[in-house]
This record gives C-alpha cells, structure tokens and sequence, in this order.
C-alpha cells in the first residue's frame, strides 16, 4: 500500500494559527516535507514545529526562488520523484505550506505531478492576507463588495486594470516592484488607504500606510486595500 500525500497549510506562521487538524496531520505522518528555498531554513517548518514528532522524518526539499520557468519545473520535477519514493514505500508524508497549500502555494504543482498515482489530500490553511485583514481590524468584504488578491508582479496596465474591477484588494509579492505598484496605486487614488502588514502573526509583524514607504517592500508584506466606505 502507498502512503498518502498530505498537503497542510500550516497559517501565517503563529503556531496558534494553525487548525486542529493540521496539527494531527503533522504529528501523524512518517516523513515531513518542506521547501528550504536557497537554502533558507523553512517558515513553514518552523511554524509547525512542535506539532512534530520525534521520530518524523524531516525531508528538506531544495527549491531555488528563481523566474526562470524551466529551472522551477526541474526542481518540482525532482522534488516530485524525491517524494514519490517514500509514498511509495508505503509512507505518509507531510508537505508544509504557509497559509493555505492551494493558494500561490508551491504544493500546487507538487500535487499535479503526484496526484495521478497517489492519494492527495489537503488540509486548508489560514492564508496571509486573512491573518492581514484581522491584523488591521479591517473588514475584507460587506454586502456586494467585491475582493480580489492582486499579485504585484503584474505589469502596471494588467495591474491598473484588475484593481479597478475590485472594491477591495490584497495585493502579493509586492518586494521590488515596490515603487511600480505606489506609482499605479497613486494614479487610481488608491495610494492613501493602502495599508502595509509584514511578517503578518509573526514577533516582527509591522503595520503601516503604503504611502509612507519609499523603499522595496520584504518578500512577506501584503498591502491591503479596504473598499471605500470601510476606509
Ligand atoms: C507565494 S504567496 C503564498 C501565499 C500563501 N500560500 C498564503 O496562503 O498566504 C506569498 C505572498 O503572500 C504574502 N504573505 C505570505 N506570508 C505572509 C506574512 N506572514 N505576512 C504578510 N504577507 C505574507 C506576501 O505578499 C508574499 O509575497
């Protein structure tokens, strides 16, 4: 018999954040798999970490950040046979996610090249830009309100474009794209309300208003931009 892939969001990063049966699964399984991108040591492990048990086995998967979608594909692809191997010889593993495993989420394609021969499942996360919104005390959504998370990675039209289909926002990835993302946010009015959250659930969580940064944003802040009336 195989073992199971389980894909578990593990929240934000405040262990408090993370759902019962997340928990469980973690403190269940035979191996736990997570992304060490670079080399970094992995948030999601981190955060789940007492959820772990000793005799786990801990599998670091190295994953590089890099745009290059051919290289991205090779690791998923190795990452993938990597894992295949234990579920194969009848384990269960554990692949860590920040916030949710389907949002953004590496486990994604993780789950396309593995979900043809093996069992999936998938335990949902809190996401960021929900622990975000709490962070702030700010409504997401109201009646007929419409939210949309906004990747800053788009380039400035796309980027004008989808936010002025929306009442609401969160908007990702926002790093050095920065000072593109406070240039397309001026131009619609948007600029004043927008609200930076880093490292959100987090000791180093940091809130503060877009419009009074200058600098690149960290690869972990979100901007939230409420709808005009809770703003
Ligand atoms: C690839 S997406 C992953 C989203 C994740 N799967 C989730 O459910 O939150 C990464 C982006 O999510 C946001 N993010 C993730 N963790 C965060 C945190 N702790 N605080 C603020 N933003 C965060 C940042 O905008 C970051 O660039």
């Amino acid at each position: 018999m195989s073992g199971t892939l389980f894909g578990v969001g593990v929240g934000p990063g405040d262990p408090e954040l993370m759902t019962i049966r997340a928990w469980r699964i973690v403190g269940s399984v035979d191996v736990v798999a997570y992304i060490g991108a670079d080399g970094r040591p992995s948030r999601a492990r981190a955060t789940a970490a007492a959820a772990i048990r000793e005799s786990a086995r801990l599998l670091p998967i190295d994953m590089p950040m890099r745009s290059d979608p051919a290289h991205g594909q090779a690791a998923y692809q190795q990452a993938a046979t990597t894992i295949a191997w234990e579920l194969a010889e009848g384990r269960d593993v554990a692949f860590l996610c920040e916030g949710d495993p389907l949002l953004y989420g590496s486990f994604i394609y993780l789950m396309a090249l593995l979900q043809p021969n093996f069992a999936v499942e998938v335990v949902p996360g809190l996401p960021s830009f929900v622990a975000c919104a709490a962070a702030l005390r700010q409504p997401i959504a109201r009646r007929t309100e419409t939210f949309g998370i906004v990747p800053g990675t788009l380039p400035d039209e796309e980027l004008r474009r989808r936010l002025l289909a929306l009442d609401a926002a969160a908007i990702i990835k926002v790093g050095r794209h920065a000072w593109r993302v406070r240039r397309v946010l001026s131009d619609l009015g948007l600029l004043e309300r927008a609200m930076v959250v880093e490292e959100v659930s987090h000791g180093s969580q940091e809130i503060r208003s877009f419009a009074a940064h200058q600098d690149d944003l960290p690869y972990f802040a979100t901007i939230i931009i409420p709808a005009r009336e809770a703003a």
